[in-house]
């Protein structure tokens, strides 16, 4: 793999790692907020990142790269709100689908096929990941508080299957 193509997604490996944290940290707050099952599902939102950031690390050590791991900047900790910390996510998760689509002009670009394909998934989950959020902001204004209690228990069933691929 040429140089170029796996410090880009060296990056973007540590780049999913910091999503995690920063939902982990997320998490934390709707914990203080008493919503636990806000929290809950922020804390496996944390671990489909982690999943995400995984499935970089394997390519890259496929492809005969070597995965290099940094640290990242303090994620938030406080938010105006439940709901400002949700647009705060979404407005994460379109950062990460431009990245994802950087990656894949350059995968053209160097004439990288199989991280071409690779990347694939990543398309197709990140406008799951777009839909996901956009849904409960909308959920979430619709309910306001009265309906909050519901949603939060709603929330609780949330599991994580990782694909079979
Ligand atoms: Fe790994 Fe939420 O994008």
């Amino acid at each position: 793999m040429e140089q170029k193509m796996l410090d880009a997604l060296n990056e973007q490996m540590n780049f999913e790692y910091y999503s995690a944290h920063i939902y982990l940290s997320m998490a934390a707050y709707a914990g203080e907020l008493g919503l636990a099952g806000f929290e809950h599902w922020l804390i496996t939102q944390y671990e489909e990142e982690v999943f995400h950031a995984q499935k970089f690390y394997h390519h890259i050590v496929a492809r005969g790269g070597r995965a290099v791991i940094k640290g990242f900047e303090d994620p938030e900790e406080d938010y105006d709100s439940l709901l400002a910390m949700l647009k705060t996510a979404l407005e994460h998760e379109k950062i990460v689908t431009a990245r994802i689509h950087d990656l894949v002009k350059l995968s053209d670009k160097l004439n990288d096929y199989a991280t071409h394909n690779f990347l694939q998934w990543y398309i197709s989950e990140q406008v799951e990941e777009e839909e996901t959020f956009t849904d409960l902001i909308q959920k979430v204004e619709l309910v306001k508080d009265a309906g909050l209690y519901i949603l939060d228990n709603e929330l609780k069933s949330r599991t994580f299957t990782p694909p079979s691929e």
